[in-house]
């Protein structure tokens, strides 16, 4: 058997070099990942920096809507929705699922009549193994159009300037509609009577392999019944998780989930603008709220409902949002599992 050559010097170092560009390759990716190349660049940490409230980071809680309560139930589809996506979840059944209202706020102890933006998350899983994750929230457009403008938002309403908010809204006039919201739609006192809308765009593919861009929304079983927040305060800071464990208990809660295609030329890359009301709307079946589970140490703690955690027969499209969303949502899972020493936060209760 001939013996191995001993490699020369030369060639040890030359075998290295691949690897030593792989490693400075990771290492220029992490730096340019990190934002040290441009400090303008928008990163995961400087998003998720821009929620911490006055009264300083809830440690161990999700950096922005950080106050809800956790569910499961069923999604039973209708097979309707097969005719956009051929996704199993539309296929005609019943798949588990996992949900949390929730109150757009980054301070976990914010009286409910205080927050206007209340959102639902939602995981949908089916036999084939996928999962459909959602985020949806009860406005019927975003603030504003871009991720960006988003961060600067969020650096306006913190900011000590007088002036800031002003600013802020003579770059981004599409702020003036979601203000027009804000001052004139009803509150209510229940989650259970709001629609939750995902407002951000995705791509259906069907089965005949045709894609259709499409938003969804949660269509309440209840009629909405408006409150003024002066009455809502008056019900207590927790007022909506005790009342929908009340309905809740007193029977299952009913969402009618619809799913609306874009017209070609509609505004699919900015969740600020709306599409006109005709456009072809599928009911794709009906979330089942079963029961209403313990939020501190329940199922909805170590879940990151991901909008960008789709099927099969479901992507992105040209909105950005999605893919900002994601990475601000890991990394808000990663400090605030990272954190578990401090949450929960009293001494009675016990880590699962
Ligand atoms: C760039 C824009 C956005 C950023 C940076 C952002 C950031 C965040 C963060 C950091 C969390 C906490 C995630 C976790 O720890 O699990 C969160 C939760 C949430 N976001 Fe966003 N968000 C954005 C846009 C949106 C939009 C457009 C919607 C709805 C249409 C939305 C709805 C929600 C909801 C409902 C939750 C709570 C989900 C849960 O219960 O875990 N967000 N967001």
């Amino acid at each position: 058997m001939a013996q191995p050559r001993r490699p020369s010097a030369g060639s040890i170092l030359g075998s290295l070099a691949p690897i030593a560009v792989v490693i400075g390759g990771a290492a220029v990716a992490f730096a340019y990942t990190a934002g040290w190349f441009s400090p303008q660049r928008l990163t995961p940490d400087k998003l998720v920096d821009a929620f911490t409230p006055a009264t300083g980071e809830p440690l161990g809680h999700r950096k922005n809507h950080a106050k809800g309560i956790c569910f499961t139930g069923t999604f039973e589809a209708n097979g309707a929705g097969s005719a956009l996506s051929d996704a199993q979840v539309f296929t005609r059944g019943q798949f588990p699922v996992l949900g949390r209202f929730n109150l757009g706020t980054a301070d976990p102890n914010a009286p409910d009549a205080t927050v206007r933006v209340r959102g639902l998350g939602l995981r949908i899983s089916t036999p084939d193994g996928q999962e459909w994750r959602s985020a949806m929230i009860d406005t019927p457009f975003f603030p504003v159009s871009t991720p960006q403008a988003f961060y600067q938002l969020l650096l306006a309403s913190a900011s000590k300037d007088p002036d800031a908010m002003k600013t802020f809204a003579a770059a981004h006039p599409e702020i003036a509609a979601f203000g027009a919201w804000a001052d004139s739609a009803p509150w209510t006192g229940s989650y259970a009577e709001q629609r939750y809308n995902s407002l951000n765009s995705f791509v259906f593919t069907d089965g005949s392999g045709a894609d259709h861009t499409v938003r969804w929304s949660l269509l309440p079983a209840v009629p909405p019944v408006a409150v003024s927040p002066d009455e809502l305060a008056k019900r207590g800071p927790d007022f909506l998780e005790q009342e929908i464990t009340e309905r809740v208990r007193g029977g299952p809660l009913r969402f009618t989930m619809v799913v609306t295609a874009a017209n070609p030329g509609d505004p699919t890359a900015d969740p600020s603008k709306s599409w006109p009301e005709d456009r072809r709307a599928v009911e794709v079946g009906t979330l089942i709220v079963q029961q209403i589970e313990a939020e501190r140490n329940g199922p909805c703690r170590d879940i990151n409902f991901d909008p960008t955690v789709l099927p099969t027969g479901m992507r992105t499209s040209d909105d950005p949002f999605p893919a900002a969303r994601s990475s601000a949502y890991a990394k808000s899972y990663d400090r605030r599992t990272a954190e578990a020493s401090s949450y929960p936060r009293t001494a009675t209760d016990t880590k699962p």
